[in-house]
């Protein structure tokens, strides 16, 4: 599919700053694996479940290279066309069998408590919505207490608490009411 221009966009944050948000590209490479490595150890667990993931060159490709149907990423960009700098990303991965979609973001450090991270969910919904999707889903783990609250407070959520032993609740989104 091609690259869908149409879902690029403008934010301000809380404290007036602008961000780019867009669609990711094959050419997002190095500013996604820059993100990705920029990361702390809990962010990198939060998000990956686990810490030391190794970014290589062909993971990365992997991660750019979508089809904005099945498998959507957008990403939000500071700075001017030379010094450009992704501070976040967050995308979902179609369940065909469920027409749900797997759900996850992650905004750099510096960014965070600006309002990026539920922007970035926000106009991911709208695209999915979009697309006939009925929701998303995804597991949290249970100290990641940002990622609790914006998940409950960004539509029809249930939230299932973890199984005995687990660290991680199992969340599900809906766009409408069931
Ligand atoms: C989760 C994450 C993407 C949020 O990004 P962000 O840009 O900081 O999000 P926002 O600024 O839009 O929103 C933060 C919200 O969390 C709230 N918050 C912050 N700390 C909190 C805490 N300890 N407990 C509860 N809520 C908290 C803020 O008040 C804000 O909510 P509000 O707008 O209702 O006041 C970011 O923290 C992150 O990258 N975390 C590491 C990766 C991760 O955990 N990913 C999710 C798993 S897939």
């Amino acid at each position: 599919m091609n690259y869908p221009k149409q879902y690029e966009t403008y934010f301000l944050t809380k404290d007036n700053k602008k961000i780019t948000i867009r669609p990711l590209k094959t050419t997002d490479e190095h500013l996604l694996k820059d993100l990705y490595y920029s990361l702390d150890k809990q962010s990198m667990y939060f998000r990956f479940c686990e810490v030391g993931r190794n970014f290589c060159d062909t993971v990365i490709q992997q991660e750019v290279n979508i089809d904005y149907h099945n498998i959507f990423c957008l990403c939000a960009l500071v700075g001017e066309i030379s010094n450009k700098e992704m501070v976040g990303t967050a995308g979902f991965y179609l369940n065909p069998n469920t027409n749900t979609a797997e759900f996850s973001f992650v905004v750099k450090k510096l960014w965070r408590n600006k309002g990026i991270g539920q922007y970035l969910l926000h106009h991911l919904i709208m695209i999915a919505n979009e697309k006939g999707i009925k929701g998303f889903y995804g597991t949290i783990h249970f100290q990641n207490k940002n990622t609790i609250h914006i998940i409950k407070k960004s539509g029809y959520t249930k939230v299932s608490p973890p199984e005995v032993g687990e660290k991680e609740l199992f969340f599900e989104l809906f766009f409408e009411k069931e």
